[in-house]
Order: structure tokens, then C-alpha cells, then sequence
């Protein structure tokens, strides 16, 4: 099946391995061909073209999405651009493979839901912490009891690349083209993975801190939009969120807490989750993302404490047959191969994967709330 990709930087690259290299690795029925790359600068188009071997580039999206050789539509580009890119992509019949945030607006999500739905396509959200190997073993080990009845889920996603007050006004911090800032950025892995391991989220009650308020404008040809009248030209205000808090209550009695920030010097990626229950109690760290903690209150009481398991082993989770041995570790490029993979063979199949569409809509839902709930400073029911 003929792949058109939509992005060429960050997840541009990490797409573009996950297509070329999964088939190297698992059987699948349906092989994806990198047909075209569509970007906004033609040289780094034709660049990325070049290195991961698309076939063709564009820098004109609206048109190679309407062709009627492109099967899926892979969309790795700025938040406020899913929307108009996956109505288009499923009015034209493609399958979409989509990056996180889902939207800027849960109005956007409720469109693009109904737009897949009525074409009937597969579609992915790429929440890719789903598919890290420990991430599966914990799932694994909730499922068959391990943990209990479920208490508590806390979560905190900490990075700290926009700490320097110089960091550019780039599209992440602006309401119109991000939606949200590390609420909608970091916080929609975050709920992705609660409403994995734990469930739907029933109420919110959140707040959000600005820490730096204005900021440069970005140099020639890294701006994804224009400033608006009466603006500086030298700096802008940052009209999303730096940090954000929500507690949540869960549909099935659990206590949640989400923390999310991207002024937190030294934690780069730190994608971090604790669960407790009746049984025992799992802790996960994306910065040691092979690895789970796991504490069990059916351990002898002379050996119980936490201990730390390698999800490297043959049980633990379904894609550890095709990587490596025990002990060989895999990263954060593998996390996009299984995504890849599960999407193939959805559209095999005839089936669906998770997170897709319907999923990014109530994520859109809790984020929305959460939002809502900082700035009323009241509790909100979903
Ligand atoms: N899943 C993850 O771990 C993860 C990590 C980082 C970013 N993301 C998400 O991926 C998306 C892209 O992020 P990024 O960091 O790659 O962004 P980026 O700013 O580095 O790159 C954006 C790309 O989109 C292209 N683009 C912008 N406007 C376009 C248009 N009109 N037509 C065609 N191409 C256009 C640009 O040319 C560029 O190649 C965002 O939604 C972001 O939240 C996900």
C-alpha cells in the first residue's frame, strides 16, 4: 500500500524509519511503500525524500492526498493542521496514521471522528508510549491481577527544553497552532495511557501556571505562522499553558493525579507513572523505558520490595519475538515500528487499533476538561 507522509522534521524522520524498517522485522501481509513525503521546504523535503527512499516529494499536501494511488495518509505535522489534513484524507478514502495532540479543539476531534467514521477507515492516533514493551507488561500484568483492585494512578511527564527564556515563539506556544502547551503536548500521552491501564476518567479539577510570558519570534523559516496585527516583531506572547495539574476521578473509583511541564531542568523525557491496588503496585519511567517496577504484597513479607523487571523476556509482551535476545534492549524508534505494525495489519485484517480516532476524541474530552476546570476553578464532570 502507497504511503504519502505529511511532516518532514522530528516525527518526519521517525516515521519515515518506522515505515522503511518494520517490514525488515515482522511479516505483514500488506507491506507499506513510501510513495511521496509532502513538506513546506523544498530542499529538507527533497532531503528526507532522499535519505529514507519516498519514491516523490511535494510541498503541495492538498493534491497528493486526493491521489488516487496514496492508500494511507501519515500526518506528522504542527496540532492545528491534523484537522483539515485527516477530514481530507478520509473524505478521500485513505487510512490515516496521525500524530498526538489529536486536535486543537475537542469541536476539531468530533469532526475528524465523524469524518473517518463515515469513510470507514483505520485510523491510528500515535500515542506511542502504548507500545513500549514495559508499558504492555504492565497492562499485562493489571489485567491478570497482579495489581489488584486499582487505588491510584499518578503520572508526571516532565521536559525542560523551553526552560531558557530566549527559546523561540515556535508553533508549540501558540493557542491557535497548539492548542494547548505541555497540557495538550505531554498531558495527552499522559491520558492516553491512564484510559489504557486504568480506564475512562469521570471528573477533573486542574490548574495551569505561565512561567514566561513573551517570547522572540522565530528566525526566518522555523515560524509555522504569522504574527498577528498590532504584534511585535521582535516577540510575542506565549498563549498556551507551561504547566498543568488535573486530579481526576476515574469511571471504575480510581484517584488519579497528572502532572505535566516543560520546565523541569534535567528531565528529558520523563515519562513517568505509579499504579496501586489491592495486589501490589507498578512503576514505570520512559527514561528507562526497558525496565518496570513492580512491588507485590504476595511476596513472602521477608522479601517483599520493589524490584525492577527487564521487559526483554518471551511472554512479556507480543513484539518481543521479533527483536532481539533477553537483555538486548530496544528504544524509542521501536515504539513507532509496532505502531507501524499493528496499523498494517488493522487494515489486513479488516480491523481496528487503539488509539485511533475515536480515543484521541476523548482524550480531546479530558483535556478540554481539565482546561475548562483551571480556569472556572470548579470540578467538571465528563
Ligand atoms: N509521538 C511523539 O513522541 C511526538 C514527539 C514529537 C512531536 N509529536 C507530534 O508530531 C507532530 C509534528 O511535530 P514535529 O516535532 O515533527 O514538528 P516540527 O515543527 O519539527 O515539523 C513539522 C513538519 O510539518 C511540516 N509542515 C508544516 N506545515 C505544513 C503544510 N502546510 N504542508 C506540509 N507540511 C507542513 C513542516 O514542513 C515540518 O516538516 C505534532 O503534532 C507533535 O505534537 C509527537
Amino acid at each position: 500500500m502507497n504511503v504519502a507522509i505529511i511532516g518532514t522534521k522530528f516525527m518526519g524522520k521517525a516515521h519515515s524509519n518506522a515505515w522503511l524498517n518494520t517490514p525488515h522485522f515482522f511479516d505483514m501481509g500488506i507491506r507499506p511503500v513510501l510513495k511521496v513525503v509532502v513538506g513546506t521546504d523544498p530542499a529538507g523535503t527533497q532531503a528526507l525524500a532522499e535519505n529514507w527512499g519516498w519514491q516523490e516529494w511535494s510541498t503541495d499536501w492538498r493534491e497528493v492526498v486526493a491521489r488516487p494511488d496514496i492508500d494511507i495518509v501519515d500526518i506528522a505535522t504542527p496540532t492545528y493542521l491534523h484537522h483539515d489534513m485527516a477530514v481530507a484524507a478520509a473524505e478521500h478514502g485513505k487510512h490515516i496514521f496521525l500524530e498526538k495532540p489529536f486536535a486543537v479543539s475537542l469541536e476539531q476531534a468530533r469532526a475528524m471522528l465523524a469524518a473517518a467514521e463515515k469513510a470507514g477507515v483505520v485510523t491510528y492516533v500515535n500515542h506511542n508510549y502504548r507500545r513500549v514493551p514495559a508499558v504492555r507488561l504492565a497492562k499485562k500484568l493489571i489485567d491478570d491481577g497482579f495489581v489488584g483492585r486499582l487505588f491510584h494512578w499518578r503520572s508526571t511527564y516532565l521536559q525542560d527544553w523551553i526552560v531558557d527564556p530566549s527559546f523561540p515563539l515556535t508553533w508549540h506556544l501558540r493557542r491557535e497552532t497548539a492548542g494547548y502547551g505541555a497540557h495538550g503536548d505531554l498531558g495527552s500521552h499522559s491520558v492516553d495511557l491512564a484510559r489504557y491501564l486504568i480506564g475512562d476518567v469521570a471528573a477533573v479539577t486542574g490548574m495551569t501556571a505561565n512561567f514566561i510570558t513573551e517570547r522572540p519570534l522565530p528566525g526566518a523559516g522555523a515560524a509555522t505562522f504569522s504574527a498577528g496585527s498590532g504584534e511585535s516583531t521582535e516577540s510575542g506572547p506565549v498563549t498556551v499553558d507551561d504547566a498543568s495539574f488535573f486530579i481526576a476521578e476515574f469511571d471504575n473509583g480510581v484517584l488519579g493525579s497528572f502532572e505535566v511541564s516543560r520546565f523541569a531542568p534535567g528531565r528529558k523525557n520523563y515519562n513517568y507513572f505509579e499504579i496501586y491496588g489491592s495486589e501490589g503496585s507498578i512503576v514505570f519511567n520512559g527514561e528507562r523505558m526497558n525496565e518496570l517496577q513492580v512491588f507485590s504484597r504476595n511476596d513472602p513479607a521477608y522479601a517483599q520490595g520493589f524490584r525492577t523487571i527487564l521487559a526483554t523476556e518471551a511472554g512479556q509482551h507480543d513484539y518481543i519475538a521479533n527483536w532481539w535476545p533477553p537483555g538486548h534492549l530496544i528504544g524509542y524508534e521501536h515504539e513507532f515500528h509496532h505502531g507501524v505494525v499493528d496499523f498494517m495489519r488493522a487494515i489486513e485484517t479488516g480491523g481496528t487499533i487503539e488509539p485511533n480516532f475515536y480515543d484521541g476524541m476523548k482524550e480531546m474530552e479530558v483535556l478540554d476538561a481539565a482546561m475548562a476546570s483551571a480556569r472556572n476553578g470548579q470540578k467538571v464532570s465528563l
